[in-house]
């Protein structure tokens, strides 16, 4: 069976209206189908490959769990990325899971507290209140400290403001070219120029970070386990290892993170009886952890509902093959959307309500249905780690401020759904 056709004429494809609108022209092309071809991409060296939207749960499962026939293609990514563990794919990617895994066991998580909670209260000290700022942005860099501290064990005020500013022109530069063909990375066109410009300043502080832990081997954080794996600085293969999970880390672990926390402020800004929900459970514990905090873990895993920071990833068939009933065609690119998942009314009763409530109890979804944090063998390594820290950081800043939304955000489908917009706030 063919996949069902987004419409449009089959040279004008769909692809430049996801380019433009991406989360309308996916909820458009969703209701053709439970597999719906979007159009047709090229890249210089995979050639073109038909791009589809899945939206069917037993069938995302399917696709999710089969990595043997279905794996990530993201080379889109890997000139900031490389062949990190967000996009590397087959045994490299089983051998870095396998390798990186221990620094996100349970014995870590009392290490990343520790970090969350230092680097919160000394940027809530340093917020004027009463006064306004722009929480996206504070919150973009409050995470962004927190992975350098938790994970790097980096004196974060040293690097934060190059590696933000180095990340931001990256991701810019790579947003404009995921759904449209672009030249070849060695062509010198100025849009390579500019990335090749932004990755190097990124890939000098990254330098800098490593530097400074390559005399101490004995901490036992992410970059600890990297650096013992691949000790030789000399070496440029290893050398270029421990770039690529830093910067893979960096991004994977912040942005998501932060827009995932203002997107919950702002529904709690705008859902009073709920915000009163949380202050009451914050009143009866001094605790910060989400076991001491189910009503606001549950905030947060309804904002993450909502807005899904991942709002869609993809995998590639590696071989042509079936996917329930449709017939796949090697090198075919298969999109799955959290946010219109999330959104479906078939999963999820009134589903643009913001109603925490339906965390606490058992799931009445499908598994597949709820896609915060991805799913199967590639699912979020951080998902804990994401956990954690939207309890301290959520719990710390809402015992110590008042917080009002003074316009709108809007939802970015970018790299990540990033809440753009007006997002200011004012404090007291
Ligand atoms: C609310 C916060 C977060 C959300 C919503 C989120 C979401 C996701 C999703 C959906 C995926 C799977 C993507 C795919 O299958 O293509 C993923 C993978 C990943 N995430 Fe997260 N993430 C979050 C926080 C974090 C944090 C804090 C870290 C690191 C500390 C992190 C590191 C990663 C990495 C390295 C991967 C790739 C895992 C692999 O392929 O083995 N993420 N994340």
């Amino acid at each position: 069976m063919k996949p069902a056709w987004a419409g449009g004429l089959p040279v004008l494809d769909r692809l430049p209206q996801v380019a433009r609108q991406p989360l309308q022209t996916f909820a458009r092309a969703a209701q053709r189908g439970a597999l719906v071809n979007l159009g047709t991409t090229w890249d210089p060296v995979v050639g073109t490959s038909r791009v589809h939207l899945l939206s069917d749960p037993e069938r995302i499962e399917r696709l999710l769990l089969d990595t043997e026939r279905f794996d990530k293609d993201y080379r889109v990514l890997s000139p900031l990325m490389g062949d990190g563990l967000f996009t590397a794919a087959g045994p490299t990617w089983r051998g870095q899971r396998r390798q990186l895994q221990p620094a996100f066991l349970r014995s870590a998580h009392g290490g990343f507290v520790q970090a969350m909670r230092t680097t919160t209260d000394q940027r809530l000290g340093s917020w004027s209140r009463p006064g306004s700022l722009d929480l996206a942005a504070a919150l973009s860099s409050l995470t962004l400290d927190i992975v350098l501290r938790a994970l790097f064990g980096s004196e974060a005020t040293r690097f934060e403001v190059e590696v933000y500013e180095g990340l931001r022109a990256s991701v810019r530069l790579i947003d404009e070219r995921i759904w449209l063909p672009s030249l070849p990375e060695s062509w010198p066109t100025p849009a390579n120029r500019a990335l090749r410009k932004a990755v190097g300043r990124l890939d000098a502080v990254v330098a800098a970070i490593v530097d400074q832990r390559r005399g101490q081997l004995d901490r036992p954080d992410l970059l600890g386990l990297l650096l013992a794996e691949h000790p030789d600085a000399a070496d440029p293969v290893q050398a270029r290892s421990v770039r690529d999970q830093v910067v893979t880390f960096l991004l994977a672990g912040h942005e998501t993170t932060a827009s995932a926390l203002t997107w919950t402020l702002y529904l709690l800004d705008r859902n009073p009886a709920c915000a009163a929900r949380v202050q009451d459970e914050l009143a009866g514990t001094a605790g910060d952890l989400p076991e001491d905090l189910p009503y606001l873990t549950a905030c947060f895993k309804e904002a993450t509902r909502l807005y899904p920071p991942v709002w869609a990833f993809a995998r590639s068939a590696r071989v042509t093959c079936a996917l329930g009933p449709w017939s796949l065609r090697s090198g075919d690119v298969v999109f799955v959307s959290p946010w219109l998942l999330h959104r479906d009314p078939q999963h999820y009763p009134d589903p643009l309500a913001f109603r925490p409530e339906r965390h606490l109890a058992p799931p009445t979804w499908h598994p597949f249905a709820s896609l915060p944090f991805g799913g199967g063998p590639r699912t979020c390594i951080g998902a804990r780690f994401a956990l954690l820290e939207a309890s301290v950081v959520l719990s710390r800043l809402l015992r110590s401020t008042r917080l009002r939304f003074l316009g709108e955000p809007v939802a970015s489908p970018q790299l990540t759904l990033y809440p753009r917009g007006d997002t200011r706030v004012a404090l007291s």
